[in-house]
């Protein structure tokens, strides 16, 4: 049985104080859980997250990183720099960095080899567009994301790489796929995965479902057979609306 994975993506939200306090109410709120607990927040609020979360079961990343160690990259951060405070995750090529930060799956692909390179743990996204959905081509596209993202990587790897299928359409838009279609996406990334590293490393990556995540869908979402928890915005920034996403199996 793969666990369930639920990593909360603040994006440009919470000062440090605000982040102090939410982590604080979190804890006792999500200490019995038997899922992983990944809070994904800016770079300025990493450092202050990761003393409030020191001793708890919640575990630290950050929402991007550049692909080279070091240089004349200005206004980037490292993988070292994460790493060396403590950082454990990366999201890697959310679609808010395709679309505004001209991400493609080339430098996806560097940042997930970077990623391992210095010891972090990557979650990618991949998902479709309501163009590409409507026009049949969200399986094809989504596969295709997966392929090129993981391209290069050993078959360790790839067994520790989270990806979260996050329909584009679906995000910060209160409109979620129904368990149903986010299932069937899941699969088809798994079986992409199962094609091209075999069905030992397919069966062990852990795959998210994201988009419009909320308590009151978590549970139906989750309980589906290939998804293994979500990447959650919005609602990822109050704690009893996450705590009650991460307990949605009690
Ligand atoms: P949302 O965002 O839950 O606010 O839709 C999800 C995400 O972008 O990771």
């Amino acid at each position: 049985m793969r666990r369930k994975v639920i990593a909360g993506n603040w994006k440009m939200n919470m000062l440090p104080n605000e982040a102090i306090k939410m982590i604080d109410e979190l804890t006792p709120l999500v200490k019995d859980t038997e899922n992983e607990v990944i809070l994904c927040v800016p770079y300025t609020d990493l450092f202050y997250s990761l003393l409030v979360a020191q001793n708890t079961n919640i575990k630290i990343g950050a929402q991007n990183m550049h692909f080279e160690e070091s240089g004349a990259y200005t206004g980037e951060i490292s993988g070292p720099m994460l790493k060396s405070i403590g950082v454990e995750y990366v999201i890697i090529g959310h679609s808010e960095r395709r679309q505004y930060f001209a991400e493609t799956d080339e430098t996806v692909n560097k940042k997930i080899k970077a990623a391992f390179k210095y010891g972090l743990k990557p979650i990618v996204c991949v998902g479709e567009t309501l163009e590409q959905r409507e026009a049949g081509k969200a399986n094809e596209i989504v596969t295709n994301q997966i392929e090129k993202a993981l391209e290069g990587l050993t078959d360790e790897q790839v067994k520790n790489t989270i990806v979260a299928y996050e329909p584009i359409w679906a995000i910060g838009t209160g409109k979620t796929a129904t368990a149903e279609d986010a299932n069937e996406m899941t699969k088809a990334i798994r079986n992409k995965i199962e094609n091209i590293y075999g069905q030992n490393v397919a069966e062990e990556v852990i795959i998210q479902y994201g988009g419009s995540v909320k308590s009151s869908n978590a549970k139906e979402l989750f309980s589906m057979s290939d998804i293994d928890g979500g990447l959650v915005g919005g609602a990822s920034l109050k704690s009893d609306e996450f705590a009650k996403i991460v307990n949605f199996n009690n």
